[in-house]
């Protein structure tokens, strides 16, 4: 596909808008658009607006679409993938309205991919039924960006200010009322006052050392909604994609899962097919039994890799159905129709993030929040696989209907803006070595508070953490520094609610607790800023409700 130009910064300063929509992902693309019916919109994004996880997703968005499937069966899926800990509610949401914003889709230009003149519908681990729309084979992602980015641009009422950094919620009175925000060009600070702030920045795959995410996946949303007083839930759960390339020479790119559900196969170093040994299910088990798998094969092979094997089936129908992995491996020098394709774990999703309800509203009046960023409840311990993309269409629509019904009430239109200087209290500061923390700080994420963990590893971790947050306490003038401290901040609270959760649930495996070591397991992790900052103690720092064990 053409990639969309770049589009132009049309105001040297920030115009006047009703809604600020900070991220221009699948969800932030899908806010703005309802947004755009009500008033004006700013959409704001750091770097360029293509360069967003929703950009890169291969395998295609999970619906209950096909004639063999219905929402109660996808809700039933997405239950169970979600260890008890999913909300009910949420998920009937997800999967009722998920069908009307991809038909919406479709009329709005996007092309999924048909067989027959009938749509394909393909099969990825933990769906019982065939229910994952795919575009151009493994290139789901790019074209509903596409799509929205088009329908966007579209709207006279959305304004674009790419290549600016929010740095801080602008809250007055517990009242979100615009944001601080960064020109990456010029080094610029203003704040941007709006009638509600829609949160649509992703999730935070680069907090580890290995991740699916793009670089500009750091985490920003979460840390300032955390900074500005909103709970944070789940922050334990991080979903690790079983198979991501695994080269010394190059990043670790996502192989889909969907290339196992057209028959790929795991094999250890020895060549040996060994998930049939862990689950029934082989290589189509959940994906957190296949990571975890794998990370038990690497152990006892003593090797940092598995391998991913499609040379048993059609060359055509490889390279057809995978254009963009086959092209990709081949660039590395992989030809995956002939040689075996080494991979291991990568970090790859949030489950955590931002507490909404099922309309988008977070913990602070007039701040929203969509997409992988927020908590809406739909992935409970570990997401059923495509569910994002989905989820990302239905609330992203959700959250701008709540902030349009919030703005028309005025609530908080008579609070005074808060300027720079309230915003960013004390100097700019330079963070020495930031490009070291950051590395040290994926390192330690991966070694201590990754795949497996255990009690030891992440006291450790956390104690560290706690030392690198005075360190990054400060306010930063540019976008490198300032992505670090918020990598920081997200890390320590993965890290203080995984301590917390001393049972084995779903993606967050405590190597030193079994399932069921702790009653209560069904309850949700949260964690505020007070508590932290004022370091009351773990227990407190977490406040807990129970979780919906239907399904
Ligand atoms: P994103 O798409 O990540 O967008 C975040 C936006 O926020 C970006 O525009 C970014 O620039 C902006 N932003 C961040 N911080 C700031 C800041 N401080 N200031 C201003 N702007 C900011 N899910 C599926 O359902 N199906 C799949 O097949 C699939 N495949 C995947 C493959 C890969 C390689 C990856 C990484 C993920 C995949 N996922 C898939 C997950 C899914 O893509 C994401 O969860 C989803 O796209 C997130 O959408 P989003 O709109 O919430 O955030
Ligand atoms: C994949 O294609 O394996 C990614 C799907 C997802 O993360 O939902």
């Amino acid at each position: 596909m053409k990639r969309i130009e770049a589009i132009p910064l049309r105001h040297a300063r920030a115009p006047e808008a009703d809604f600020l929509v900070i991220g221009s992902g699948v969800a932030g693309l899908r806010a703005a658009i309802e947004l755009s019916r009500h008033g004006r919109v700013l959409m704001l994004t750091k770097g360029h607006p293509l360069e967003s996880s929703s950009s890169y997703a291969q395998g295609g968005v999970a619906v209950a679409l096909s004639e063999e499937d219905d929402v109660a069966i996808h809700l039933t899926d997405t239950l169970k993938a979600g260890h008890g800990l999913c909300r009910h509610e949420a998920v009937q949401v997800l999967v009722e309205e998920g069908p009307d914003r991809i038909q919406e889709l479709i009329a709005w230009g996007a092309r999924f991919d048909k067989i027959g003149g009938k749509f394909a519908f393909a099969r990825e681990a933990a769906h019982s039924r065939s229910r994952i729309l795919r575009a151009r084979g493994d290139a789901t992602g790019n074209e509903m960006v596409r799509v929205l980015m088009a329908q966007a641009r579209r709207q006279k009422t959305i304004q674009w200010l790419p290549h600016h950094f929010t740095i801080e919620l602008a809250v007055v009175e517990r009242v979100c009322r615009g944001a601080l925000v960064l020109d990456e060009v010029t080094g610029d600070r203003f704040v941007l006052p709006a009638s509600a702030v829609l949160l649509a920045t992703g999730g935070a795959g680069q907090v580890y050392a290995r991740t699916t995410n793009p670089p500009s996946a750091t985490g920003d949303g979460m840390a300032m909604a955390f900074r500005a007083g909103a709970i944070l839930e789940d922050m334990e759960f991080v979903q690790f994609h079983p198979t991501a390339l695994y080269l010394p020479s190059s990043p670790p790119f996502l192989l889909s899962e969907a290339i196992r559900g057209e028959g790929g196969q795991l094999r250890n170093i020895k060549g040996e097919l060994f998930m049939r040994r862990y689950h029934p299910a082989g290589a189509l088990a959940p994906r957190d039994i296949v990571a975890r798998a794998i990370w038990s094969e690497m152990a006892a092979t003593r090797s940092r890799h598995v391998y991913l094997d499609v040379t048993h089936l059609d060359p055509a129908f490889i390279k057809r159905r995978f254009p963009t992995i086959y092209s990709t491996c081949l660039r590395y020098d992989i030809d995956i129709t002939e040689e075996w394709i080494p991979v291991s774990p990568s970090a790859h999703y949030m489950m955590g993030g931002v507490k909404t309800d099922t309309t988008g509203a977070t913990s602070i009046p007039g701040l929203f929040a969509a997409g992988e960023v927020a908590c809406s409840g739909v992935h409970g311990a570990n997401r059923l696989a495509s569910n994002s993309l989905l989820e990302g269409l239905v609330f992203g629509a959700r959250a701008g209907l709540a902030a349009t019904a919030f703005a028309r009430r005025g609530a908080g239109s008579s609070l005074p803006l808060p300027s720079v200087r309230d915003l960013d209290e004390g100097p700019l500061g330079t963070l020495e070595d930031a490009d070291k923390l950051r590395s040290s700080l994926r390192r330690l994420m991966w070694g201590k508070v990754g795949l497996v963990r255990t009690g030891s590893s992440l006291v450790s971790a956390t104690a560290q953490l706690s030392r690198w947050a005075r360190a990054v306490a400060q306010p930063f003038g540019t976008r490198r520094d300032l992505e670090v401290k918020n990598m920081v901040q997200v890390a320590r609270c993965i890290a203080e609610a995984a301590l917390w959760r001393e049972n084995s649930v779903g993606a967050h495996y405590r190597a030193d607790a079994s399932e069921l070591t702790r009653s209560g397991w069904s309850q949700h992790s949260r964690i505020e800023q007070e508590t932290l900052v004022t370091g009351l103690g773990r227990l407190r720092t977490l406040r807990a409700e129970a979780g919906s064990r239907k399904g």
